[in-house]
């Protein structure tokens, strides 16, 4: 039997713009992604003998089982090609649920990368980016991780250069948000204005936004270009859970650079220059109802590193 351990980095997102609902149900997304600091961490284990079969185990027990969507990554992989065996995964969470960190995509894409590793012959990069890409729109920037942008329904993903560290606060309050119920509740609120004619303004636009230092530029608005970091999930997560709002308000008034919900949320997130800043900031945050983490921006670089060992 051969094991590997590493940790599955959680993302933000930078800018998340959602454009018209698509034939298939999914919506047209132009984001940009980010990997993060905090992490889970997993095991996985490969014998190559016998017919393959799949196990997971976790330290949340809701958690376990072969419906998480790390199992159905290393079943749907080996099931895609010639390789038989067992898969034991043990995974340690540390990544909120429900909180738009792209834990559960993270999980599925650490899985991926290490049975890349583990089996023989390794799967071929195309086939670890189909089965990436049919287990979730979030999953197939986890084999990049650093910086990314992503497009179609998100599963797209094209690197950028990693960016100059930057630190983070995260609050991740005791709500789970369901991604499809965001997507639903942002049909009802939001006039479909957007069409894929605008892609392209769109995809320069948030690398642009991202580019720029400091708060939210004249020039930039004039330009047509988004203010740097939108994410259009505000405007319906915000509606529902107003006190995420000023949680949001909150860390820019600690002095966040920029304050953003991440995905379809719960979580939170403000930028901060240094370790220091972001530390001194959650001393003065009070009473959060919820989780609160000090993270630091995870350069691609790094990310290659923890599989590629
Ligand atoms: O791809 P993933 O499994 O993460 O998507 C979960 C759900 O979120 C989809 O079934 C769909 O309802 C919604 N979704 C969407 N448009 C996207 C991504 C997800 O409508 N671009």
């Amino acid at each position: 039997m051969l094991t590997l351990s590493g940790r599955a980095p959680a993302k933000v997102n930078l800018a998340l713009k959602i454009l018209d609902r698509r034939p298939d149900g999914f919506h047209e997304l132009r984001t940009i992604f980010q990997t993060i600091s905090l992490a889970d961490r997993l095991f996985v284990s490969y014998t190559p003998r016998g017919p393959a079969a799949v196990k997971l185990t976790c330290d949340e027990p809701e958690l376990a089982g072969v419906g998480n969507l790390a199992a159905r990554a290393a079943e749907a992989l080996l099931h895609s090609g010639p390789w038989k065996g067992r898969v034991s995964i043990d995974l340690r969470k540390k990544i909120p649920v429900g909180a738009g960190l792209g834990g559960g995509s993270s999980d599925a894409g650490a899985v991926l990368l290490a049975l890349r590793r583990l089996l023989k012959p390794a799967p071929p990069g195309p086939i670890l980016w189909e089965v990436a890409a049919q287990l979730g729109s979030d999953v197939p920037f986890f084999l990049l991780g650093g910086t990314a942008v992503g497009v179609s329904r998100g599963e797209e993903a094209y690197p950028l250069p990693d960016r100059p560290r930057e630190w983070m606060l995260i609050l991740a309050p005791n709500i789970r948000i369901s991604t499809p119920e965001a997507y639903r509740e942002f049909d009802d609120l939001r006039p479909r204005t957007l069409t894929a004619a605008s892609n392209r303004p769109i995809i320069n636009g948030l690398c642009a936004s991202i580019s720029v230092s400091g708060q939210r530029g004249e020039r930039d608005r004039a330009e047509g270009l988004p203010s740097r970091f939108e994410n259009d999930f505000e405007s319906v997560v915000f509606q529902r859970y107003p006190d995420l709002e000023e949680w949001k308000n909150r860390l820019v008034g600690l002095g966040a650079g920029c304050a953003m919900l991440s995905g379809s949320g719960s979580a939170l997130f403000g930028t901060f220059p240094s370790r220091s800043q972001a530390v001194r900031a959650r001393t003065s945050l009070g009473e959060f109802p919820g989780r609160v983490f000090v993270v630091a921006t995870l350069s691609r670089r790094s990310y290659r590193r923890i599989w590629n060992r």
